[in-house]
């Protein structure tokens, strides 16, 4: 290929000048160190508005919700907004035959309509603080660290988190509310317009936004739900702009980025692009076939499958855009060049070496880590196993409850052709010592993997039980230890490695990985050419809605009222989406996305998926997050939800 003759030199020149610019997930705690940057491209506050310890600053409007998801305060009042898909499981359990919320959507019309979810919390940052010296000279451990911070205050939470490989520890201090109520989400043909077609896609059309409030008790602290508890009062909440989101526009994100490998070793990254996303996605697609066959052809089937397809086909998307994104920025060959660079400077140092050893550790790792990834992708994805081992361990009591919740979603024929299948992937790469001696026992005992299936998914549980247990103890006999050993040995020459590359490049403002803290990333409103010749433009409106409008397909049948509305005239140029440079991940579902004057005009809910190798190296050419416009929000929790109440108690900006 063309491509792969350039001379590596020649690469990392032509990008390193642009590389940086809008990469970087910032610890706002830090973000002094890149105001003024900020500042420069537009934004009009301090970095005291953003993070203070002393008085209400943004990061008090910012909480993580549930363990996996980011929400914003936007009202006096515990008001909360978050993404649909984050929601999804709250709405979900509020949701039957006869209020079927995913459906309808739901709006809460007074406070006591407010739907309780126990088990949701929300927490706060109250404080971040770097630890390193009291952690690495003065031996205190993360464990008394975090005692003495929480110091038995109701609520109070506090962890440490090591950054740059166990070069540096923050402990973070939070305060976590667990009276956590659902206020309002449109219908699922809104909050997740476009569901798989669209999902990591421009141009998009996702109303993908769910509301919530917390409450608190009298005293405004945490509690458990009582009727009695009031809305809780934030020391901050955002303020709303209507005043319009276009190209070349500050925005800045605050939220919980889970995970990113920005500083890994080239074989770490050639591990992913050309050999654990191929392989996962192959196994993925062959899952995916034979359930949309299935689904395709009954409705039931398609009830019962589209939640489970949605989360196979969720991370399947994003790894064929993440080794694309890969190969086409030739990302491992830039980092074959830092390398030798690195290399070069660190002769003598004590970094000498550090890189050629972790390319030999990757190298032993490859072929664990591979079983590992066939094994989760495969055996491990057995519907009827995993149920055998829940069903066959729960007590006489739980039984009837863990039976009926596995069969109601449950189509056999197409677990036993996933089955067939990925055993029949199993089987063709598990070679020699990494081969399970229970796969040749049944292959010889049966004759055929279609044989071995029907004893599998016979009348007794007891061979889908045994299926189940003898991989696990494979998988963790034969294939874990070497991972862990491998990996601990990676890990430790990460520390010495990191602090090599920033002590190679002092210039540099290094951020750590995500970490699923709090993080600002700032960019500015902007499409992109996702391939020559062709330009998106970063905003997408109510029109495309109704471009994509289509009864008679799944994923694009708006609600009548949606078309109703619609038709009187007038909401053509409604905004509903836009694209900006924002450095995000996976935990970024649901963040605030905010304007130079630090007012709301979005909530982040996706990239695209050319750029999602952003969690490995950011480039500003391709990689886009996606938001929703606040003011869609605004126009269906008015128009759609008839729920203006909500709106009167945001404070808008314009
Ligand atoms: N891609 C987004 C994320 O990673 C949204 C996922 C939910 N939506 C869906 N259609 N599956 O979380």
């Amino acid at each position: 290929m063309f491509k792969k003759i350039i001379s590596v030199a020649l690469v990392a020149f032509a990008l390193s000048a642009e590389v940086l610019a809008d990469e970087g997930m910032w610890l706002p705690a830090l973000i002094s160190q890149r105001i003024g940057d900020m500042q420069a491209k537009g934004f009009k506050l301090t970095a005291e508005d953003i993070y203070s310890v002393n008085q209400a600053s943004l990061k008090d409007a910012v909480v993580l919700f549930g363990s996996g998801c980011t929400g914003e305060l936007i009202s006096g009042e515990g008001l909360l907004v978050t993404n649909h898909h984050c929601g999804y499981s709250q709405i979900q359990k509020h949701s039957s035959v006869e209020h079927d919320y995913l459906r309808d959507g739901f709006w809460a019309m007074t406070r006591s309509e407010e739907l309780p979810n126990p088990g949701l919390t929300v927490k706060f940052l109250e404080r971040m603080e770097d630890v390193t010296d009291l952690i690495v000279n003065k031996g205190y451990t993360a464990e008394q660290l975090v005692n003495d911070a929480v110091g038995g205050v109701n609520g109070r939470k506090a962890q440490v988190e090591s950054i740059f490989y166990g070069n540096q520890y923050y402990l973070f201090v939070f305060r976590e509310y667990r009276d956590v109520r659902l206020v309002g989400a449109p219908p699922s043909s809104i909050g997740k317009f476009g569901g798989d077609t669209d999902n990591w896609m421009w141009p998009r059309h996702t109303g993908d936004f769910s509301m919530f409030r917390i409450y608190a008790d009298k005293d405004n602290n945490p509690a458990d739900y009582s009727a009695d508890n009031v809305p809780y009062t934030p020391r901050k909440y955002f303020r709303i702009s209507r005043a319009g989101v276009k190209e070349g526009d500050f925005t800045f994100i605050y939220g919980c980025p889970g995970s990113t490998r920005e500083y890994i070793h080239s074989e770490g990254v050639r591990y992913i692009s050309e050999v654990s996303d191929p392989a996962k996605v192959g196994l993925r697609t062959l899952r995916l076939d034979i359930m949309k066959k299935y689904m395709d052809s009954s409705q039931q089937v398609r009830i019962q499958y589209s939640s489970k397809a949605a989360s196979v086909s969720n991370a399947w998307k994003k790894w064929q855009g993440e080794a694309m994104g890969i190969d086409k920025n030739m990302v491992v060959d830039r980092k074959r060049g830092y390398e030798q660079r690195f290399r070069e400077w660190a002769k003598g140092t004590e970094y000498d070496g550090v890189v050629d050893s972790l390319g030999a550790l990757y190298a032993e790792l490859e072929p664990y880590n591979l079983m590992k990834e066939y094994y989760q992708e495969t055996a491990y994805t057995v519907e009827i196993a995993s149920f055998a081992n829940r069903y066959l361990k729960a007590d006489s009591v739980q039984r009837n409850a863990v039976r009926e919740s596995f069969y109601k979603d449950y189509y056999q024929p197409i677990d036993k052709e996933c089955f067939i299948a990925m055993m029949g992937a199993f089987d063709r790469q598990a070679k020699g010592s990494l081969r399970p001696e229970y796969l040749d026992r049944q292959l010889a005992e049966y004759g055929s993997i279609e044989a071995w299936a029907e004893a599998v998914f016979g009348d007794s549980l007891n061979i889908a039980y045994e299926f189940y247990s003898e991989f696990m103890n494979w998988y963790r006999e034969d294939v874990l230890p070497q991972i862990t050993r491998i990996n601990g040995e990676i890990e430790s020459l990460y520390k010495v490695y990191m602090r090599g590359q920033m002590a190679f490049e002092p210039e540099r403002t290094f951020y750590p990985d995500a970490n699923l803290t709090l993080r600002v990333a700032y960019g500015k409103v902007q499409g992109y050419e996702p391939s020559d010749g062709v330009y998106y433009y970063p905003n997408s409106t109510l029109r495309g809605v109704m471009e994509k409008d289509n009864p008679e397909i799944f994923d694009y049948n708006i609600p009548q009222v949606l078309r109703d509305i619609y038709a009187q005239g007038g909401y053509e140029d409604t905004p509903v989406c836009f694209l900006a440079t924002n450095h995000t991940t996976g935990g970024n579902s649901g963040s605030p996305v905010i304007n130079a004057d630090g007012d709301l005009i979005g909530i982040n809910f996706d990239r695209v998926w050319e750029g999602t190798m952003s969690d490995i190296a950011f480039d500003p050419r391709i990689c886009r997050n996606i938001s929703l416009d606040i003011r869609y929000l605004l126009f269906v929790v008015e128009k759609v939800g008839g729920a203006s109440h909500l709106l009167e108690e945001m404070t808008f900006a314009n």
